[in-house]
């Protein structure tokens, strides 16, 4: 059987049509493309919407303007950049890859996609994008607008995340991506997904690529893309040890450079409700007479969720305060000072609930 081929010079022309009469023209990293300046903005766009990234990115640029910024500066200082945006281990790999950069290639960005696929956080599709985009090099990209574009109009079945349906969408955007007007058409495949063929009630009478369409003319856009076999989230459970002292500070505890918020400030933790004052003597050295347990809540990451039980306790003795200062992975913090900290938004969230109990 001849293999399928998914060339057609139409397709990218009907997009750049559309791109120039309705596409996004003035988003902030459309200003001076430079490789540094996409890069930063496709790393934030990566899980996040585009109106959230806007002020986060501004923030972002004018504290560190060039890649050499960014290498140069604390990571508490990136954190603190990115906090509320979630994902941390995105800024913590954009602070490794721009310190590379400079340190590595002369604080020049590679212009291959296998030399900026080597750069931590950047895979396949955001190598694409930025070389695309920033070097106009002909690469595809894969992200969730592209997926969707692609297996309606072609009808592709199986759940993208299958390896042999992902091979399958990377091959037909390689062919369909136009030898010129490279960044548009990056760009305008993310447009159309984000505004036209959206996962529900997509706009097809407005679409350009309606007429090729087999979802649209078999009435199936929403069969497509297929979603993942069902899976079951795994719950977890946690105690929240947030202890108050004389001076108005609070203990925080820095977490463990890899898993979940990794390398962020975030309250001791520990494992039994009904043991809080051992558990919390035998990791803090401090001695707790009696906590406030506030209303459980849930925070459900990609992979699991999370109930978290918040304890609040003070601690009156300067001796006992004591005990904790020394370790290097513990600190008190000014609770009206906590905000200059990188926080995870549901440590920031109780933080500011302990603020308005004082
Ligand atoms: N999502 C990822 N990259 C994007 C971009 N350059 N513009 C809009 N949305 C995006």
């Amino acid at each position: 059987m001849p293999k399928q081929t998914y060339s057609d010079p139409t397709f990218s022309q009907r997009l750049l049509s559309w791109y120039d009469l309705h596409g996004r023209h003035n988003l902030p990293w459309q200003r001076d493309k430079t490789p540094y300046r996409v890069w930063v903005s496709e790393i934030m766009l990566q899980q996040t919407q585009v109106t959230t990234v806007i002020p986060y990115y501004q923030r972002f640029m004018a504290r560190f303007p060039q890649v050499s910024d960014l290498a140069t500066a604390s990571e508490d200082d990136v954190f603190h950049l990115w906090s509320g945006l979630g994902y941390y281990s995105r800024a913590r790999n954009l602070h490794k890859a721009a310190k590379l950069v400079v340190n590595e290639h002369d604080g020049t960005f590679p212009r291959s996609i296998a030399g900026l696929m080597e750069l931590p956080g950047i895979g396949r599709s955001t190598a694409g994008a930025i070389a695309a985009i920033s070097m106009g090099i002909r690469a595809p990209i894969m992200d969730g607008n592209v997926k969707r574009i692609l297996t309606r109009y072609f009808a592709i079945h199986g759940w993208p995340g299958l390896t042999a349906v992902a091979n399958e969408l990377w091959k037909i955007a390689e062919q369909l991506t136009p030898h010129d007007r490279v960044d548009d058409y990056t760009q305008v495949m993310m447009d159309l997904g984000a505004t036209l063929c959206k996962r529900s009630k997509p706009a097809c009478d407005a679409c350009p690529l309606n007429t090729g369409c087999i979802a649209r003319k078999t009435g199936q856009q929403q069969r497509f893309p297929e979603s993942r076999p069902k899976q079951v989230k795994p719950e977890r459970s946690t105690v929240m040890l947030m202890v108050v002292n004389q001076f108005g500070e609070v203990l925080l505890e820095k977490r463990p450079p890899t898993g979940i918020w990794g390398g962020l400030w975030s309250f001791p933790e520990l494992s039994d409700p009904d043991q809080i004052s051992t558990e919390a003597l035998a990791k803090t050295g401090l001695t707790i007479d009696g906590c406030e347990l506030w209303q459980s809540f849930r925070h459900t990451f990609s992979h699991y969720h999370l109930d978290i039980t918040p304890a609040l306790t003070f601690v009156d003795s300067h001796q006992q305060t004591l005990l904790v200062k020394e370790h290097d992975d513990f600190c008190w913090i000014a609770l009206n000072q906590s905000h200059q900290l990188g926080l995870a938004a549901p440590i920031k969230k109780l933080l500011e609930k302990i603020n308005l109990a004082f």
